[in-house]
């Protein structure tokens, strides 16, 4: 496979480099190949000395941006990339039927599917992955948290290596679906048709009908610029943690069945195509620039998960080996121009890598291989610690939990601290005012208090990084299947139509893996608050919240199998 050089290549030249680095494990020949390029460019000891006080922070540089190169992340067995270049993922709706890509990606499931369950490249055996009930030495997937984006977009790594060697196609990729993309909001054809899946292992019976018969995702479900937006990564509406509510979530439970549950959702084929989708946005939201960086505090690069590769071994992986696709062997057809996940002042810093393999046996007998990179986790950490968590007051929030059925839910929230009381004195006439002849008026004073509006305490004056948002929060949440999403309108009055697109939506909530964790739900409703202020359309009284539940198409659904419950709703600024 080869695709031509771009800039980028020259770019992510520290990318590259640190993937030889890597894939030197696999092949001692290469390991000392790069070592030697990296006392060829530069003293080791003079960046010693610099990383002890002393000095400038130089890295050693290479001469030659043009040769890499082995793209192997440090924990395979082996190469993976026969060739120098980078795999590309494209998109599944410029995949041609009856086109090399699909055939082999075809291909791959079917032989996949063929293996049985306990066989760690099986089909089953990776859906159960997802479920946390394929092996104990394996986490779950990681939902509501801050691995969510890194730990999928390992898990879909060595998913790929395991189909692409299934397949015995090399050049199998994982394709991604953006049904963000006007027109393209409808599964692809290759996954519906022929519906069947002896002859069309991409297809897959278990979905809402509406979608396996060509209906469209509702548009406000696949809208991904309000998470591209987010000014930080992580945080409770960061772009890890909003990324996974929307779109991730409200397509799991739109496209229903299988997908809508977390522990049969990797068995639908769809699911890694919407997954490549999710994991394609983090490079996007990145390059955008800003405040946008990926995380390097210590913890989030150690962290370590375990998988199987495609020859069935045990392997672990870290977050600090994820953040540059290139490094794992991939990049998407239309990644931004800048380099990915390139990370200006994490590369000042960065010394060269030194890699142990460690095997251990495990208890049951498995073998786990990992690799430990030196120092480049600790400097980072030592540049940029974690953001300080603010505190954050509660302005309002329901008395108890809420039940969503079908239809609408409205929940009144109570402000939850003392607001300004202004007292009122008043005349109030005791006779009919007026010039009645004969009937002398009397007046009396009246002195009342007034809980004033405070709509100010609900204005979000700031944007960005610098602002403290007004965020709509649910938490404590129950339910068993994920029976649909449901749209959230703030001050909606009853009069009002609930269009997503009108001045009371707020977000949706799409019930997926939250009934697995103690983290809140929230949604920065700072811009709709200040837009319905300004336009006067409340008056910063009273709150109603309203959930509507919706159907495949995005119509209210006024009947739904199984009730979610929710135990508190409540606005807060952060
Ligand atoms: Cu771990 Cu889309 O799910």
């Amino acid at each position: 496979m080869s695709s031509p050089k771009t800039p980028k290549d020259k770019l992510s030249r520290r990318g590259f480099l640190r993937g030889v680095a890597v894939g030197g494990i696999g092949s001692v020949a290469a390991h000392e190949a790069i070592a030697q390029e990296f006392i060829s460019v530069g003293s080791l000891d003079d960046w010693e000395a610099s990383l002890n006080g002393g000095g400038t922070t130089t890295p050693p540089v290479t001469t030659d941006p043009e040769t890499p190169t082995d793209t192997n992340p440090p924990v395979t067995d082996g190469p993976t990339f026969p060739e120098s270049d980078v795999a590309i993922r494209r998109d599944i709706y410029t995949l041609p039927e009856g086109g090399q890509a699909i055939a082999s990606l075809r291909r791959g499931i079917a032989a996949m599917k063929q293996r049985p369950a306990s066989d760690p490249t099986s089909w089953w055996f990776q859906a159960n992955v997802h479920a946390g009930s394929a092996s104990p030495q394996m986490a779950p997937c990681q939902h509501s948290n801050r691995y969510f984006l890194s730990w999928h977009r390992m898990y879909l790594y060595f998913f790929e290596r395991i189909l692409r060697a299934a397949s015995g196609d090399p050049s199998l990729t994982l394709p991604y679906w953006d049904y963000s993309i006007p027109g393209r909001a409808a599964l692809p054809a290759s996954v519906r048709l022929p519906a069947d899946q002896n002859q069309n292992p991409l297809y897959w019976q278990n979905r809402n009908p509406f979608f396996n018969g060509g209906g469209a995702l509702p548009p406000h479900i696949v809208e991904t610029e309000r998470t591209l937006r987010a000014a930080s990564f992580d945080g409770q509406i960061g772009f890890n943690r909003a990324l996974e509510s929307q779109p991730h979530n409200g397509v799991h439970v739109q496209i229903g069945g299988s997908m809508a549950g977390v522990a049969t959702a990797g068995q639908d084929p769809i699911f890694w195509m919407h997954h490549c989708n999710v994991d394609r946005q983090w490079n996007r939201w990145v390059s955008r620039g800003g405040s946008r960086r990926n995380p390097n505090d210590i913890d989030f690069m150690t962290q370590r998960y375990n998988f199987y590769n495609e020859s069935g071994t045990l392997v672990s992986i870290l977050g600090e080996d994820i953040l540059e696709t290139p490094r794992l062997g991939y990049r998407y057809d239309d990644d931004p121009a800048q380099p990915v996940g390139f990370d200006v002042a994490a590369a000042q810093i960065e010394a060269p890598q030194s890699f142990q393999t460690v095997t251990r046996t495990l208890a049951n007998g498995e073998t786990v291989t990992e690799v430990i990179s030196s120092q480049p986790v600790a400097m980072a950490a030592m540049v940029e610690a974690p953001a300080p968590v603010r505190a954050s007051v509660t302005l309002a929030e329901s008395s108890g939990g809420i039940r969503l059925g079908g239809g609408k839910t409205r929940v009144a929230l109570q402000s939850g601290f003392p607001r300004p009381t202004r007292i009122i004195q008043r005349m109030v006439a005791s006779q009919p005012v007026g010039n009645v002849e004969g009937v002398p008026q009397t007046f009396q004073t009246v002195t009342e208090s007034v809980v004033e509006p405070a709509p100010e305490m609900f204005r979000t004056e700031a944007v960005g990084q610098d602002a403290a948002p007004v965020l709509l929060q649910l938490q404590e949440f129950a339910f068993d299947g994920s029976p649909a999403v449901f749209n959230i309108f703030v001050n909606l009055p009853d009069t009002a139509a609930p269009d997503p697109r009108g001045p009371y939506y707020a977000a949706y909530f799409a019930p997926f893996a939250q009934n697995q964790t103690e983290e809140p739900e929230s949604y920065d409703i700072s811009e709709l608050l200040n837009r319905q202020l300004d336009a006067g359309l409340w008056d910063g009284g009273e709150i109603g919240v309203q959930f509507i539940a919706i159907d495949a198409d995005g119509q209210v659904k006024s009947v739904i199998s199984d009730p979610v419950s929710i135990g508190q709703v409540r606005i807060l600024r952060s």
